[in-house]
């Protein structure tokens, strides 16, 4: 699925430059040129971003607590 049709980037893309370590709107645009045409998808860009630090805390939150 398409979360910036200007540019033609899914969402896994966006999941596999998280992955690789992007971290704000910047490093994504930079990476995949996302959120760089007329805008509307920057909600959604952020959102995933959103989303994937809030997993990435738990995990971090639930590593820490077996420790
Ligand atoms: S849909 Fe992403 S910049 Fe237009």
């Amino acid at each position: 699925m398409f979360v910036c049709v200007c540019a033609g980037i899914t969402q896994q893309q966006i999941n596999n430059a998280v992955t690789r370590g992007a971290r704000t709107v910047d490093q994504l645009r930079s990476q995949l040129n996302v959120a760089s045409g007329c805008g509307m998808c920057l909600e959604d860009v952020t959102e995933q971003l959103s989303h994937h630090s809030t997993h990435t805390a738990a995990e971090f939150t639930d590593a820490a607590a077996s420790c």
